[in-house]
């Protein structure tokens, strides 16, 4: 018999209830927990979700939840963050190698030393980085707020910016202070093809580009509007265009669509005829394994008390001044 993809899928799924939905509703009330997860998420954890948001978001909720149990559909660093924030709870994190190339491009002995040859600059550090780099660092950021946090800081401070060279580049054009920046980048922002874009609008002129700030500036350029994943949600609410070209992971469709089920969402395509425009690292989260997490309270994030400590501080500022 030719066993296919979905027919291997139904098998392992043979093991697990008829409605993966309502076991993990009953679940949650089981283990009074909370559901958070990020935007790049497959549709059906979105739908399930108690609250789906962008990194500045999902780290205000889980700051602010009373349940014992945060099940974080996103990637380890956030729910690193999630845990930081809430050392009695257990945090789940339903893949474990849902990792981010973002985070994984800044080590940590490495920047010591990048920071060690800029003394006294301020270190601001995008969110998408490891709880070392957190503990490196002086206060946070997320992609929504970088540019308020920057202008929060006197202008005589020099600043390290990490590790997202291209959300660097363009605080320091909105900000007009000069960054020193780490050369950090996501794969995926960094795989949308400006060539294709440009097609994509000549035979959608009526389409506005909207796009987020990882995204490198010759594919930024060519933006109507730039924000995080929730400024870009709300953008295509309030715009007057019934068409968008969406130049980030295209996860976040699913929410455009269900917020204007009358516009259209173009994504933006990648360099190579591949579905490189997707996080690997976010879609390794699937509804069955949230499910197993829940079933199982593992895989759970764990961390030294010492980095935790040490990381706190800077996300606590980041809270106080977003
Ligand atoms: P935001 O959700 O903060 O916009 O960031 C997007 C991202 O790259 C998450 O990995
Ligand atoms: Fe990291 Fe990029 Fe994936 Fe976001 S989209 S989790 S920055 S690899």
């Amino acid at each position: 018999m030719f066993i296919t993809e979905s027919t291997k899928r139904n098998t392992v799924l043979s093991s697990f209830p008829d409605d993966l939905f309502a076991a993990i509703e009953d679940l949650k009330k089981e283990l009074n927990a909370v559901i958070l997860a990020h935007y790049y998420q497959e549709p059906d954890i979105q739908d399930i979700a108690d609250y789906i948001g962008d990194s500045l978001g999902l780290s205000q909720q889980a700051a602010a939840t009373d349940a014992d149990v945060i099940v974080f559909a996103g990637v380890h660093f956030m729910a690193e963050t999630a845990k930081i924030l809430n050392p009695n709870k257990l945090v789940l994190l339903p893949d474990l190698d849902a990792g981010c190339s973002l985070a994984d491009s800044c080590p940590p002995q490495e920047f010591a030393a990048f920071k060690a040859a800029h003394p006294n600059h301020l270190v601001v550090s995008y969110i998408n980085c490891s709880a070392a780099i957190k503990a490196m660092s002086d206060i946070i950021c997320t992609s929504s707020n970088s540019v308020k946090i920057v202008n929060q800081i006197p202008e005589d401070q020099g600043i390290i910016f990490a590790p997202d060279k291209n959300l660097g580049r363009y605080v320091s054009e909105q900000t007009g202070r000069d960054l020193v920046l780490w050369e950090g980048s996501c794969i995926v922002h960094e795989t949308f093809s400006e060539k294709k874009i440009v097609q994509l609008k000549i035979e959608h002129p009526e389409a506005e580009i909207i796009a987020h700030p990882e995204c490198e500036p010759q594919v930024l350029r060519h933006a109507d509007y730039i924000g995080s994943t929730t400024a870009l949600l709300k953008y295509c609410q309030q715009s007057q265009s019934e068409a968008f070209i969406v130049a980030t992971e295209p996860g976040i469709i699913h929410q455009m669509e269900k917020n204007a089920p009358q516009k259209q969402f173009i994504p933006a395509p990648a360099m190579n005829n591949c579905a490189c425009n997707e996080c690997p690292h976010m879609r390794l989260n699937t509804l069955e394994k949230l499910y197993l997490a829940m079933k199982n309270r593992t895989p759970e994030i764990t961390l030294s008390e010492e980095i935790r400590k040490a990381a706190l501080k800077p996300i606590e500022r980041m809270l106080q001044m977003s």
